[in-house]
């Protein structure tokens, strides 16, 4: 793990800006050689190509930069939080490559390259997108010393429960369910909570998993990273209407193409960038009240969600 990047003073937000680049930039690098290291070639039948052209380099790495600001915030055991930060990525590709297949989504761009059916076939998407998932579990129950059994154990039941019925898998059937539907708010925010909600929560809850947080702060934690989640989603509703496809590295406009009901679907634009900074306002809230010092990557990583372009 990287540097711990403490904020003295009250620098300006460029300084801050350029501060959370440069952690991002070295936490990203780190977790790219991790995922490099351990999603191998050398899988039969090509499907090892596949899983590699899935998982590594392209996209934001969101979900592991939420794992290592936590765990660095908290002081937790770098080894384990890296293998977290690890596995949500391998979840979050995997969900990619089966959300793009034409059987869900169709799309035929993801990260700025042909979506992983396109490239390998549809067997083939859906055989990487399995192994990837079996991996993340893998990562998180190493052969060795370095992650205490409980821990592993922890983590496990975090993963699971961020990607299943509860979670991303049952926002999916019910994101597929509501195709030509117009949903009314408490719904769309329970769609928006599992397919993508979840598994950015459990990426906090991870980090703070490989430390020992009072339950005070875990519980202040839980409410930071719902409300991160959400907010998340529905800006990605948002870039769905105001970004290209170039800068998207995805198909943009496919919400509407597809009759999907989206948060700029049930209120409009302005409305909706309303609802997503007042859900980041309730984020950094929740993050003020964790009691936890160390927390500049953490509320600057809230920013960049909210003012992301792609
Ligand atoms: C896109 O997630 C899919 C959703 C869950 C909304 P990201 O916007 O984090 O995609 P990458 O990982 O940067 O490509
Ligand atoms: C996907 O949501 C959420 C996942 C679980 C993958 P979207 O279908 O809106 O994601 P994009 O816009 O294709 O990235
Ligand atoms: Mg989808
Ligand atoms: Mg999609
Ligand atoms: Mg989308």
């Amino acid at each position: 793990m990287g540097p711990r990047l403490t904020l003295s003073d009250t620098p300006t937000s460029s300084q801050t800006g350029q501060r959370l680049d440069a952690w991002r930039e070295q936490q990203q690098h780190a977790v790219e050689q991790a995922l490099s290291k351990w999603v191998q070639a050398d899988a039969p039948a090509g499907l090892g190509e596949a899983m590699r052209y899935a998982v590594l380099d392209g996209g934001k790495r969101l979900r592991p930069l939420l794992v290592l600001a936590t765990a660095q915030a908290l002081n937790g055991n770098p080894e384990a939080a890296m293998r977290a930060a690890c596995a949500a990525e391998l979840i979050h590709a995997y969900s990619l490559v089966h959300d793009d297949m034409p059987c869900m989504d169709n799309d035929v761009l993801r990260r700025g390259k042909p979506t992983v059916h396109v490239r390998f076939g549809e067997a083939q998407a859906l055989l990487a997108g399995d192994a990837l998932q079996a991996l993340a579990f893998e990562l998180l129950v190493p052969d060795s010393p370095d992650v205490p059994p409980a821990m592993a154990a922890h983590l496990c039941r975090l993963l699971a429960r961020a990607a299943g019925a509860d979670g991303m898998a049952g926002g999916q059937a019910f994101d597929l369910a509501s195709v030509g539907r117009s949903l009314a708010l408490p719904e769309l925010e329970a769609m928006h909570r599992r397919k993508t909600g979840a598994l950015l929560q459990a990426s906090v809850l991870m980090g703070a998993a490989t430390a020992a947080p009072t339950a005070e702060t875990l519980k202040h934690l839980v409410s930071f990273g719902a409300a991160l989640g959400l907010a998340f989603q529905v800006v990605d509703d948002i870039l769905d209407v105001t970004a290209d496809s170039a800068t998207l590295g995805k198909t943009a406009g496919k919400d509407a193409a597809s009759d999907k009901p989206t948060f700029v679907s049930l209120m409009g634009l302005t409305q909706a960038q309303a609802y997503a900074d007042a859900v980041l306002d309730q984020a950094h809230g929740a993050l003020r009240l964790s009691g936890i010092a160390n927390r500049d990557i953490l509320h600057e990583l809230t920013d960049w969600v909210g003012r992301r372009t792609s």
